[in-house]
């Protein structure tokens, strides 16, 4: 059986937040970790685009924290220098008064001295800056020490706020978990401190524009949810490949590898808002409700199903763009005789009344040819081709294809008579950019979700229940995969869309990936 629902939800204590978070506005972010990779390259350059389009409150104020002495000038300094490499437009005016709103405390995250040193200056920054008492806690850390945060924050009193006008709220980073024991124990240490409501855990593909647009284009459109079902859809492709590969982080991917890096969080996330039914409302619970449904509906696997419907490998030498790259056991901080994946090829059910018998496929990994993420919908072919007779080959199905990145658009391929004599049909593509439509940037997925933090709003963040579920259906393959006699796994080249073992998978039930 699937994990528990959460049932400790307190519905009001939500909409009082909300409420709550209009009145207030503004608050103070304290960033753990606040000069490490992420915060870096995403978070404060993030936070600095907010500030250059007017969307951050009055005052809005961070405090980076973390090991090393600085001050905060250097501190800013340093988020100068990223904000310039990281942001495409830089406006001066905008950075020097964002930068005047950052501060540096350093300090040990276990060590009770830090926790003073920073209510005292949030406290500060609180009266001087944003004049109310609004908190947000980003734990862009190490996942070995959310714990030992969350419980300083507790013992400080620093996470929990009398009355309903003001907030503190946390948005923890992942990898929230490393399985479903570690997942659910993190969940109880941080339940014992902070309430659900208050908690923000970020997956950064929901903040993606065009994964947002799979609800849009579902419900808010009449002609596709009467299609949207196992009565003509016949399977479902969800492609995340990247042609780069571990980056220097092979220390952390050695622990992790693409099932817990990729699926258990972002695919199963865009699988879920492909699957789920219509919620009610557009509020955070409702969604979260239907898209837990559709995880607990999934299809749980033994060790033989594992074998049959999951595919790993890892990238070998090769080439992208034309240029020799190294395989996965020769990066930094990879063991020569790694076993750990970077590609996994998936075949899961939604065992329910809608999707009954239509395989989803997902894939991802590193080093294929390109950068680009995709849903790809397949509908049934027509029931009887009249065409058949005059045709040499058989009649394309019609594809739906929302691609994610790094392109967003929404594709329909049909078929359409070639211009001539003969009756000869070709597929054609119906194309919808969203930069030619909108004429816009669309925002980086971090500046949404912190955004959506700052006003209360959750919907795009994940729930206890949904990343327990995750880890649920993940562990038996991570347990096969682990407790198999084995020491090679297959290679695929550096460039290439991954092993033969993944065409297999999809080739004997008569089917073939498609290539974004
Ligand atoms: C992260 C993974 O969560 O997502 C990385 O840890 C991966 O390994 C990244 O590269 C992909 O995100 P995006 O937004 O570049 O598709």
């Amino acid at each position: 059986m699937p994990p528990a629902a959460t049932k400790t939800i307190d519905v009001h204590a939500g909409l009082r937040d909300v409420s709550a978070a209009q009145r207030a506005g503004s608050c103070v972010m304290t960033i753990f970790g606040g000069a490490g990779d992420l915060a870096k390259r995403k978070i404060v350059p993030a936070m600095y685009n907010a500030a250059r389009e007017g969307l951050t409150p009055p005052g809005f104020t961070i405090v980076g924290t973390g090991r090393g002495e600085m001050s905060h000038d250097q501190y800013r300094d340093l988020m100068r220098d990223s904000i310039r490499e990281f942001v495409a437009h830089v406006d001066e005016d905008t950075l020097r008064d964002f930068l005047a709103g950052l501060y540096w405390v350093g300090g040990d995250f276990g060590d009770p001295a830090l926790y003073v040193t920073l209510e005292g200056l949030i406290q500060q920054c609180s009266e001087e800056r944003t004049k109310c008492d609004n908190r947000m806690y980003y734990l862009s850390t190490p996942p070995s020490v959310f714990v030992p945060i969350v419980q300083q924050l507790g013992a400080h009193n620093m996470a929990r706020v009398s009355g309903s006008h003001h907030w503190r709220r946390i948005i923890i980073e992942k990898p929230f978990g490393r399985d479903l024991e570690s997942a659910k124990t993190l969940n109880r240490e941080i339940g014992a401190v902070f309430e659900e409501w208050q908690v923000y855990r970020i997956d950064h593909y929901l903040g993606k524009e065009t994964v947002q647009n799979i609800t849009a284009l579902r419900f808010a459109n009449g002609i596709f949810e009467p299609l949207w079902n196992r009565n003509y859809i016949n399977h479902v492709q969800i492609t995340a490949a990247e042609s780069i590969g571990v980056e220097g982080r092979g220390g952390y991917y050695e622990e992790s590898g693409a099932l817990r890096d990729m699926v258990q969080n972002h695919l199963l996330q865009v699988l879920t808002l492909v699957a789920i039914e219509p919620p009610s409302t557009f509020d955070a619970n409702a969604v979260r409700d239907e898209k837990a449904k559709v995880l607990r509906a999934m299809r749980p696997y033994g060790p033989e199903d594992v074998d049959r419907c999951f595919v790993r490998a890892q990238y070998d030498d090769g080439l992208i763009q034309g240029k020799p790259v190294i395989g996965y056991r020769k990066e930094d901080g990879v063991s020569p005789t790694s076993m750990t994946e970077t590609f996994v090829a998936a075949q899961f059910f939604v065992d329910n009344w809608r999707w009954a018998d239509v395989p989803f496929y997902i894939r991802t990994g590193k080093r294929l040819p390109k950068r680009v993420s995709e849903v790809a919908i397949f509908f049934k072919r027509t029931p009887h081709l009249m065409f058949r007779r005059m045709m040499s080959d058989e009649v394309a199905p019609n594809v739906l294809a929302l691609q994610i990145q790094p392109d967003e658009s929404i594709a329909m391929q049909f078929e359409a008579k070639f211009p001539g004599p003969q009756m000869e049909l070709r597929s054609v593509k119906m194309n919808f950019q969203y930069k030619e439509a909108f004429q816009v940037e669309t925002a980086e997925a971090y500046e949404r979700l912190i955004l959506d933090c700052l006003r209360g709003d959750a919907t795009l963040f994940m729930r206890r229940d949904a990343v327990e579920v995750g880890w649920w259906l993940v562990m038996p393959v991570l347990e096969r995969w682990q407790n198999q006699q084995t020491s090679s796994i297959p290679a695929y080249p550096s460039g290439s869309w991954g092993p033969k073992e993944s065409e297999d998978l999809l080739a004997r039930d008569g089917r073939l990936w498609r290539t974004p």
